[in-house]
């Protein structure tokens, strides 16, 4: 199976963080193309056409949105999760614009605050919802999702997904919070382990300049890029770490 690592000429000024996407204070965004790579490369290890997708770190929901928005052909299901409440709220919303009505509501809003503000920045804002929603169109319509709030470390049930993706607390903005075991990292791969079906594949994401895996657990592959670097693993290889 090949996919296109298509994402480098694209122009992606409207899923900037805060465009069409909505944003707050302390809550980061992600790089979009390392979003977008980092998915392709995720599925060829799983080898099948399509995923369920899940983060459970999630935060505003930015990551797994722009996925889904980007990348409709490639998913099923989206499932974001983050121990706080207020981010899941914030995350809510945002997976609500993977579907047409909530990406025309968005784009009623931003025209409401075009004409309240005078404004043409939020004109432009209101375009690219609709060119937003015309893409999702294309490329399968509404993509299914659900938000929870969720303690990773706490999780007991199985979760259907076959990619996670995800972005740690780095300290700057985000902090770990809940059970939070002595090696959080560990205690993330320990989770996904127990709870993800087999051949899951897993991306875990932080600003490091290596993620370190517990002894013994085999990255499939490494990325790095700037201040981020990610690991890919398989989540057999994390059940009972
Ligand atoms: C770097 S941010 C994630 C940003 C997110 N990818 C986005 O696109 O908005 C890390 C998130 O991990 C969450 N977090 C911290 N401890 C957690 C825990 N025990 N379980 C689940 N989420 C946790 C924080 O609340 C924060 O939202």
């Amino acid at each position: 199976m090949s996919y296109r690592y298509a994402t480098e000429r694209t122009d992606h000024s409207a899923l900037a963080s805060g465009q069409v996407l909505r944003s707050a204070p302390g809550f980061p965004g992600f790089p979009v193309r390392l979003a977008s790579e980092l998915l392709q490369r995720a599925m060829v290890h799983l080898g099948h056409e399509r995923a369920r997708l899940w983060d459970p770190c999630c935060g505003s929901g930015y990551l797994v949105t722009v996925l889904g928005l980007l990348h409709r052909d490639l998913l099923v299901h989206v499932r974001a999760s983050d121990v706080d409440p207020d981010a899941v709220a914030i995350a809510a919303r945002n997976l609500e614009l993977l579907t047409a009505e909530g990406l025309a509501e968005r784009e009623r809003e931003l025209r409401r605050s075009a004409l309240d503000f005078g404004r043409v920045a939020y004109v432009e804002r209101a375009e690219a919802a609709r060119d937003l929603a015309a893409g999702l169109a294309v490329t399968g319509g509404d993509l299914p999702h659900e938000s929870a709030v969720a303690d990773v470390f706490a999780l007991a049930e199985p979760v259907d997904a076959d990619l996670v993706v995800t972005d740690v607390p780095y300290g700057e903005m985000t902090r770990w919070e809940g059970d939070i075991p002595q090696d959080p990292v560990h205690g993330l791969l320990s989770s996904m382990g127990r709870v993800l079906p087999e051949r899951s594949v897993v991306v875990l994401t932080a600003r490091t300049r290596r993620v370190q895996l517990p002894e013994g657990v085999r990255a499939l592959e490494r990325v790095k890029v700037g201040n981020r670097s990610a690991v890919l693993v398989r989540a057999r290889d994390l059940t009972g770490i």
